[in-house]
């Protein structure tokens, strides 16, 4: 069910964006306590137009379906990019944006990369800022929750033959969420198939690399593991993400972590922070290729103890078991002391617990 626009067109503050604003907030008929990722939306969203080499009609306006005619380029050839990003609200109730910006300079990179025009910062990061702000009270002020939000862009073009689009939607929609992977995982480390070689587009968050993924985890569900470890396309040897997440391996008092060099891995966001808490804790980090070899190797040894994911809508997520081959490794997810400090030093940041001293928080 769409709420209704009301006509008055407000204006937040000096530099503002447009505003039409829902007549009846939805926001009373939801609870926010354990909410499913991804299922409900707040009442606004952002839509802004890339027409004639500009970006133009910025707005805010309730949240509700898109008109598209089904020449759609971006339906046909995957000219599409998202990004996730999470906002929170400390003690006091304030609202505050992670790292928005890294977020915002990833999504031109994506851009770039799938022949789409950049989006502006005062689009993107006041965009974001104002789409928040007007629907904060729908970030649930409860532990493991968070407001995601969601900024996409899409090529717009009622054309199907295939060259770059010239004209592209940009959007922002927020979703209230609580815990995206709720227990330790089990994974499969794949080694048929891939998700991204080497000038490929790994590192782009393109959606169609999602879409790629599905049949591939589909394939481990049926054997009874959550999610795939993907490896490299040459020989399936060198461990490289996990479905929507970075992975890290804590090997004796270093965590290790698989290096961005060949392009293929997304830069998490939530990776880099975890690089800079572990260093902070004072743990050895070190970014390098990782084969399975050498995992199964310290396992066996007794010195694989931890393994990890990270992303934004998983932040970090335990895992309990990696299968390659005939090999199972498995993990007392209990007896782990690093992935749960990480973890708590990482939300007591975004709920403003400790003071942020990264400068990772961008107040609403
Ligand atoms: C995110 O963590 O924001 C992601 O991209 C995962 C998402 C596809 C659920």
């Amino acid at each position: 069910m769409f709420i209704c626009a009301s006509k008055i067109q407000i204006m937040i503050e000096a530099h503002a964006i447009p505003v039409t604003k829902a007549e009846r907030s939805r926001l009373p008929d939801i609870s926010l306590e354990n909410i499913p990722f991804g299922k409900y939306f707040t009442d606004h969203m952002l839509e802004a137009d890339f027409v004639n080499g500009e970006w133009k009609n910025v707005e805010i306006k309730p949240y509700q379906p898109l008109v598209i005619n089904p020449s759609l380029a971006a339906i046909h050839y995957g000219q599409s990019i998202f990004e996730g990003i999470k906002a929170y609200k400390n003690q006091a109730g304030e609202a505050f944006i992670f790292r928005p910006y890294d977020n915002f300079k990833r999504f031109n990179i994506s851009a770039e990369r799938m022949q789409m025009p950049a989006v502006p910062e005062d689009i993107f990061i006041e965009g974001m800022r104002q789409l928040v702000e007007l629907d904060k009270n729908w970030i649930p002020a409860r532990k493991d929750h968070s407001l995601y939000i969601r900024p996409f862009m899409f090529a717009t073009d009622e054309m199907i033959g295939v060259r770059p689009a010239e004209t592209y939607k940009f959007m922002i929609i927020l979703s209230p969420t609580g815990p995206y992977y709720a227990a330790p995982m089990k994974i499969y480390v794949e080694e048929k198939y891939t998700r991204a070689a080497p000038g490929g587009i790994g590192y782009a968050k393109a959606a169609g690399n999602y879409g790629a993924s599905m049949f591939v985890t589909a394939e481990a569900k049926k054997q009874g593991y959550d999610q795939v470890l993907w490896t490299d396309v040459h020989e399936h040897k060198y461990v490289q993400e996990i479905g929507t997440m970075n992975v890290f391996f804590i090997i004796g008092d270093t965590a290790v972590t698989p290096d961005l060099s060949s392009q293929t891995i997304l830069a998490g966001v939530t990776r880099a922070s975890v690089m800079t808490i572990l260093n902070d804790m004072g743990l050895r980090v070190e970014e390098k290729p990782v084969p399975i070899d050498m995992l199964i190797a310290a396992y066996q040894k007794g010195q694989l103890r931890e393994v990890f994911g990270t992303g934004t809508a998983a932040t970090v997520s335990l895992i309990r078991a990696l299968k390659y081959k005939d090999t199972v490794m498995q993990f007392d997810t209990e007896q782990w002391t690093v992935t749960p400090a990480i973890k708590e030093r990482l939300d007591a940041i975004r709920e403003g617990r400790v003071e942020d001293i990264h400068g990772w928080m961008f107040k609403v």
